[in-house]
């Protein structure tokens, strides 16, 4: 009996084609489901804060620029990457990023917790002209970054729409956003975003041991 039915489904090609589409769709569905209901209980780790506006228009010019096809920020959970990088990362870090920047193409380092490991004059002197500072560089420069100013009324847009998603920002924050990047420089904000990345959290390998075993040189090591 049922190798009758069996029969039928397999000389009938649009039966065959739509009951395959539909076994498909549920096996998609039962995988997918549950990712999405996972993905809505991720909580902030603790000082994980959504971005200030700096950091916002800072994270804009990252994700504007393309930084994030050279650079991954996910530490992934291996000895080798958290002695390099630090502690590995966490999905609660991420909460506040959209889209994500954890990339996959490492033709310089990981940048999970570069902040505070150079001071924000090397940052500068490295975004005017990385070979000024790292010889054997290639990253391109990105000098023109010190010319436009950032617009405060477009990082309240910003704000508005990103509050609307969930991130907590009270009307105070929003108010504030202009004078917060008052006279800044989009320079100024890609500077204040990498100083700012992975420092909100504890890290778990010390960060002296961390930054000594990541000497800029070896960049192009995955
Ligand atoms: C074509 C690939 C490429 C692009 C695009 C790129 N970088 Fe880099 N970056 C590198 C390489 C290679 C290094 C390692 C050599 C060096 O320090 O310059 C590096 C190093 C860095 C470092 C120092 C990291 C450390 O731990 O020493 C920072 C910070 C950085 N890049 C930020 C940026 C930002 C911000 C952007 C976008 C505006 C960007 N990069 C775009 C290739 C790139």
């Amino acid at each position: 009996m049922a190798y009758r039915h069996f029969e039928f489904i397999e000389k009938h090609v649009w039966t065959l084609g739509i009951l395959t589409a539909v076994m498909v769709s549920l096996g998609g569905l039962a995988e997918i489901t549950p990712l999405f209901v996972e993905a809505n209980k991720v909580q902030p780790s603790e000082g994980v804060k959504p971005y200030d506006p700096l950091r916002l228009a800072g994270r804009d010019i990252y994700v504007r620029e393309g930084c994030y096809l050279c650079h991954s920020q996910m530490i992934r959970a291996l000895r080798f990457e958290t002695q390099r990088y630090g502690a590995y990362s966490t999905a609660s870090e991420s909460v506040y990023d959209r889209p994500f920047q954890w990339g996959s193409k490492r033709t310089g380092p990981d940048l999970a917790r570069v902040g505070g490991k150079y001071s924000d004059e090397w940052q500068r002197l490295h975004l005017m002209d990385p070979r000024q500072v790292v010889p054997q560089s290639n990253m391109p420069e990105y000098a023109w970054l010190a010319l436009t100013l950032i617009d405060g009324k477009d990082m309240q847009a910003r704000m508005r729409v990103l509050r609307l998603l969930g991130d907590p920002y009270t009307d105070a924050d929003i108010k504030g956003a202009p004078k917060a990047v008052a006279g800044k420089t989009e320079m100024d904000a890609l500077i204040a975003y990498l100083q700012g990345l992975g420092i909100d959290n504890e890290p778990q390998v010390p960060a002296a041991a961390a930054s000594a075993a990541a000497p800029a040189s070896a960049a192009s090591a995955p």
